[in-house]
């Protein structure tokens, strides 16, 4: 865990924590699903107090208060930045709304967290970039893949040389029959796309920053529609999703050529004729190879082609991977510690998914610029 400042001591297995001084004070633009996931990580830090919340819905916001216990709530993002004193603002809202609510955070001084992906668009995604610098505030990018173990058994390995150079990474955020049956995910204005930009983007993320972010130059990929927008029988884990607002893909296959000559792979769907989902990404370099799911390292040693696994992985679990990049955000804001997914991390892979898009769209090759 990142030096947090915070005094913890190890009681039999429990860790007891105090924290003395001023608290930081965190706002939720959007109260859904994934706020929840943000509010148990932050009700573990003695150092962070939930201030105020907004959502446009009532129940939405009953259930905040219930959570955090705290009344101060909103319907207007406009209103609680102005009436509530502020560090940093959480935005949990659909994609669609994540630049207008994290560049008005911005230009009311406060830090902001937005949640994957980073916008609609790459254009979006420099306005909050911008905002955030030009307000002298740090603006984070909620890839908590990138802390995820594995893939920080792979970085390390990446950045010990063990690989080489990475020449070609597949990417599979692939689910059989995983279309969402809550919220806006089904809706293309509100989300900018389906499993590309709403699964994709992590394993995206999470390879990108282990190989070492290199500049992506040209997109080349297809989007297929063939079982979202029409009702269906069959029995599935989520069944019974918005078919007649369903207007984003359910298969996405993209290409992408970096500036250093590596290409990545990315197939991403909701709804695949494949055996079993498949969450994982491979890397192949000209020194060594590795695989996400089993944190492998694949290599030549003393004449030999060895298969590496490590002996001991910390937890990965989603609490713990949110737990952490909340962690890392906060630690930025307040100790200057360096952030692990800054919003240009986030610029780098909206212009990956929105290539993939606009060459989907062009039905050819397109520049990433
Ligand atoms: N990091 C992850 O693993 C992860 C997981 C799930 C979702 N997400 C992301 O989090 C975001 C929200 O997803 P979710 O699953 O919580 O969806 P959700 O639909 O459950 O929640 C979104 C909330 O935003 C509210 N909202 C809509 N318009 C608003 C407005 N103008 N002002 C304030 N609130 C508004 C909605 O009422 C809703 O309560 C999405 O961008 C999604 O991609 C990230």
């Amino acid at each position: 865990m990142a030096n947090t400042g915070v005094s913890t001591e190890s009681l039999g297995g429990e860790v007891k924590q105090s924290f003395s001084g001023k608290k930081f004070r965190v706002a939720f633009i959007g109260c859904g699903g994934i706020s929840g996931t943000h509010i148990k990580a932050l009700q573990k830090m003695p150092d962070v107090e939930i201030v105020a919340g907004c959502d446009i819905k009532a129940e939405r916001l009953a259930w905040f208060t219930e959570e955090t216990r705290c009344t101060n709530v909103f319907t207007k993002w406009d209103d609680m930045l102005k009436k509530v004193e502020i560090d940093g603002v959480s935005v949990c809202t659909p994609n669609g709304l994540h630049a207008p609510a994290a560049i008005a955070a911005s230009n009311a001084g406060c830090h902001v967290l937005t949640e994957k992906p980073m916008a609609m668009t790459p254009k979006e995604c420099q306005k909050m970039i911008d905002a955030a610098k030009k307000a002298k505030k740090k603006i984070v990018i909620g890839f908590q893949y990138r802390y995820h173990p594995n893939t920080q058994i792979i970085k390390r390995a990446v950045d010990e040389g063990i690989l080489g150079d990475i020449k070609f990474v597949k990417c599979q955020a692939l689910r059989r029959r995983g279309i969402p049956n809550w919220g806006v995910f089904g809706q293309k204005e509100l989300q900018g796309g389906g499993p590309m930009i709403d699964i994709g983007v992590h394993v995206i993320e999470m390879a990108h920053y282990a190989m070492g972010a290199p500049r992506p130059i040209a997109a080349s990929g297809n989007t297929w529609t063939y079982m979202g927008n029409k009702p269906s029988q069959v029995v599935s884990q989520w069944p019974g999703w918005d078919w007649k607002t369903y207007t984003v893909e359910d298969l996405a296959i993209g290409q992408i050529r970096f500036e250093n000559g590596a290409i990545m792979q990315i197939e991403a769907s909701f709804a695949g004729h494949i055996e079993k989902d498949i969450w994982d990404f491979t890397m192949v370099g000209d020194k060594g190879g590795a695989r996400w799911e089993t944190a492998s390292i694949f290599t030549d040693r003393a004449g030999t082609m060895v298969n590496c696994s490590p002996a001991f992985v910390p937890s990965g679990d989603f609490n713990m991977m949110f737990f952490t990049k909340l962690r890392n955000w906060i630690d930025g804001c307040t100790k200057h510690t360096p952030l692990t997914a800054p919003g240009e991390a986030g610029l780098a892979v909206q212009k990956i998914l929105d290539g993939v898009y606009r060459s989907a769209d062009a039905g050819k090759e397109v520049k990433i610029d």
